[in-house]
C-alpha cells in the first residue's frame, strides 16, 4: 500500500504574530508518497534537483519520523519519496511541508493512531534540524490547515481559526535568508509602548479574521518588532509593501523569517494586480524572483 500527500507552502508569523500565526495556502505544495518496508527504519528518495540529505538523522522529513518511531511499541519501517515543489530556503515553509507532510502520509499508514497535535509535534524536530528552533507556525498551518493560532508551544496548545476568504501574491526574490541567522539579528528584548501596539495588532487581526472584518484584518497587519529589524535583508520590501497597498491589498509583510514577501487581498483581482506591482520592482531591482497568486488553504497536508 502506498499512501500520496500533498504538503501545502504556508506563510508563518502573519505579519504581527511572530512565532505564533501561520495559515496554508493552495499553492505551491509538494508531492510525498510513503510505504511500509520490511526492514525497520526510514529509506527518503529525493526526486529534485535540490540535494536535500538522504540520510534520516539530517533530513528534516526523517528527523520527524525518527521522532514518530520513537513513541511507536513495535518495529516499523517507511521509505518516503519527495518531490519538492516549495524551495527550500524560500521562507514558505519548505522545510514544514516536509516534516508534516512525512507524518500525517505515515500516520495514515499506521491508521492514524496518532492526533493532530501528536503530529505537530513530531514534525516540530524537523523544524529544529532547519532552523535550530522548534517553533509551529508552520507545521500547524500545514497539518490543520487555514490559519491557526499557536496559544503555547509547552505544552502544545493550537487554536484553528475561521477566515474569510482571502487571496494571497507572494513574491520570492532569490536571494538568500537563513532563518538560524533572520532569529539571530532580532533584539531580545521590547519596549512596552511597542508591546501594547503589537498586541492591539494581534487581537484585531485574529478578531478581524472571526468576523471577516476586511477593513479590521488590513489595520492589524502592521508589525512593530520584528519586521523594521528584518526587512533590510529584503531588497525592495518597503516599496513593495507601499505599492501593494495602493494597488488595493489589505497589507502583508514578510513571509516567515523572508526573504518572500506575501500580501492578502480580498479579490483575485487585486492579487493579481499586487503581483505586478511586485514583478515591476524585482525587474527594476535586476533580482530573479518568482511569484504566486493563490489563496488560504481551508486544508492542510491532503491525502490523494
Ligand atoms: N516564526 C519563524 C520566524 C518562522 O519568523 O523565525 C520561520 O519560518
Amino acid at each position: 500500500k502506498i499512501i500520496k500527500v500533498h504538503a501545502p507552502a504556508t506563510v508563518a508569523n502573519m505579519v504581527c504574530g511572530f512565532d505564533i500565526l501561520g495559515f496554508a495556502v493552495k499553492e505551491p505544495y509538494d508531492e510525498m508518497w510513503i510505504r511500509l518496508t520490511e526492514q525497520p527504519g526510514i529509506t527518503i528518495i529525493n526526486k529534485d534537483d535540490y540535494q536535500l540529505p538522504a540520510e534520516p538523522e539530517k533530513n528534516v522529513a526523517g528527523a520527524a519520523l525518527l521522532a514518530m518511531l520513537e513513541e511507536l511499541t513495535q518495529p516499523v519501517g517507511f521509505e518516503l519519496t519527495i518531490r519538492k515543489h516549495i524551495k527550500p530556503g524560500s521562507g514558505v515553509g519548505s522545510s514544514a511541508a516536509s516534516s508534516a507532510g512525512a507524518v500525517v502520509a505515515a500516520n495514515t499508514l499506521l491508521n492514524g493512531v496518532f492526533s493532530k497535535e501528536d503530529l505537530v509535534r513530531f514534525a516540530m524536530n524537523g523544524e529544529k534540524l532547519a532552523s535550530g528552533v522548534k517553533h509551529a507556525d508552520n507545521i500547524a498551518p500545514c497539518i490543520y490547515g487555514g490559519v491557526t493560532l499557536i496559544r503555547s508551544i509547552h505544552p502544545l496548545d493550537i487554536v484553528a481559526l475561521t477566515a474569510p476568504p482571502l487571496f494571497v501574491t507572494i513574491v520570492h526574490p532569490q536571494i538568500e535568508v537563513r532563518t538560524a541567522d533572520a532569529r539571530s539579528i532580532l533584539k531580545k528584548q521590547v519596549y512596552l509602548k511597542d508591546a501594547i501596539k503589537q498586541w492591539g495588532n494581534i487581537a484585531g487581526l485574529v478578531s478581524g479574521l472571526l468576523q471577516s472584518d476586511y477593513a479590521l484584518i488590513g489595520r492589524s497587519l502592521e508589525d512593530v518588532l520584528i519586521e523594521p529589524v528584518r526587512s533590510i535583508l529584503i531588497p525592495g520590501f518597503n516599496t513593495v509593501k507601499q505599492k501593494s497597498r495602493e494597488a488595493g491589498a489589505l497589507g502583508g509583510g514578510i513571509s516567515g523569517s523572508g526573504p518572500s514577501i506575501f500580501m492578502l487581498s480580498k479579490d483575485e483581482a487585486t492579487a493579481i494586480a499586487v503581483e505586478k506591482v511586485m514583478q515591476d520592482e524585482y525587474q527594476q531591482l535586476g533580482l530573479d524572483h518568482h511569484t504566486y497568486v493563490t489563496t488560504i488553504h481551508s486544508s492542510g497536508v491532503e491525502i490523494i
